[in-house]
């Protein structure tokens, strides 16, 4: 049966754990050599830019021995030049897999519905799953065991954030998220679903509007930016509604004293982190950027050896 990602609910914590083991083999041997993706053909289909997913995967395939095809905007453009039912119909008779970055999350849902291959998210309005899941690696690697490290995340509730939520739940990591009062809370159904898985691991989930309690004793330190990919024209009241909410010097003084900064990246200096603190001593940025090709090989690897089995 294939199997697909496109949220963190598709992978059981014992997955999760599965696939921060492979990553930590895959990086530690740089394990090209699986040849598992060896005469498959992937496609990425992208309706939005990307610098990290698009190179990352398109790297890590090459890597396991497949090939890509990128189909930007100008090529498939879901649902306007054709449904997205007859593009999952028809790539599905080419492709051997699809990585897709979608406006509106319901088109990767379509995209697995109605393909017979396997199907991973590269972010879409909802989740961004392949970044929790290299960032839950990242912080594993420079702060050991997940189970009980606070993640302090300060901005908008948003992709980013509701795939940290369901991976910190699964994990046993709690959460402190401050963000702007009124429509920048996460999602309340994603955080229902955070709160049942955490009531297997304990994790803690806090929602706040104020970025000092977030960000108090916690363990890492994490932003996105403001203004999404698809809020462009919203970009002036976000300005204005986010004011208070930058991660800087100041904000971090109740931090734990060996935290860690994150950044799923693109980032906006003096916008939602301050510079010194971003390319400071305790941002692990570039290292979790890194991560992307590691962690997604990770993914690769389990989703197609299944196939294979
Ligand atoms: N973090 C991330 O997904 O970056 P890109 O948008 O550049 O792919
Ligand atoms: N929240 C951001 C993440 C970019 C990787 C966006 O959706 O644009």
């Amino acid at each position: 049966m294939k199997r697909d990602l496109l949220s963190l609910e598709d992978f059981s914590s014992e997955e999760i754990q599965t696939i921060l083991r492979m990553t930590k083999k895959v990086k530690g041997t740089r394990n090209h050599s699986s040849g598992i993706l060896s005469g498959k053909t992937i496609g990425l289909v992208f309706q939005k830019p990307s610098n990290r997913t698009r190179v990352s995967f398109e790297v890590g395939i090459a890597q396991l021995g497949g090939n890509c095809i990128y189909l930007g905007p100008e090529e498939i453009n879901l649902g306007v030049r054709e449904t997205t039912e007859d593009v999952a119909k028809t790539l599905t008779r080419y492709l051997d897999g699809i990585v897709a970055r979608t406006h509106k999350h319901e088109d990767i849902v379509d995209l697995t519905k109605y393909s017979t291959i396997p199907v991973i998210n590269g972010l879409s309005d909802l989740y961004h799953p392949c970044q929790a899941l290299t960032d839950l690696f990242s912080i594993e690697e420079k702060l050991g065991e997940l189970k009980g490290l606070t993640l302090a995340y300060v901005g908008d509730g948003n992709n980013v954030c509701h795939s940290l939520l369901l991976g910190c739940a699964k994990v046993g990591m709690n959460m402190q998220i401050a963000t702007p009062k009124g429509e920048y809370s996460p999602n309340a159904s994603v955080v229902q679903k955070a709160l049942e898985y955490a009531k297997a691991t304990n994790a803690k989930i806090v929602l706040t509007n104020d970025p000092n309690e977030a960000v108090n004793k916690a363990d890492v330190i994490y932003a996105d930016v403001w203004v999404s990919m698809g809020q462009e024209e919203e970009s002036e009241k976000r300005l204005k509604d986010f004011q208070g909410f930058q991660i800087n010097k100041e904000l971090l003084k109740t931090a734990n004293k060996n935290y860690v900064f994150m950044h799923c990246l693109p980032a906006h200096r003096g916008l939602e982190v301050a510079a010194d603190v971003i390319d400071g001593d305790h941002s692990i940025v570039f290292d979790q950027a890194e991560n992307r090709l590691h962690t997604q090989k990770a993914i690769l690897i389990f989703l197609y050896e299944r196939r294979r089995n």
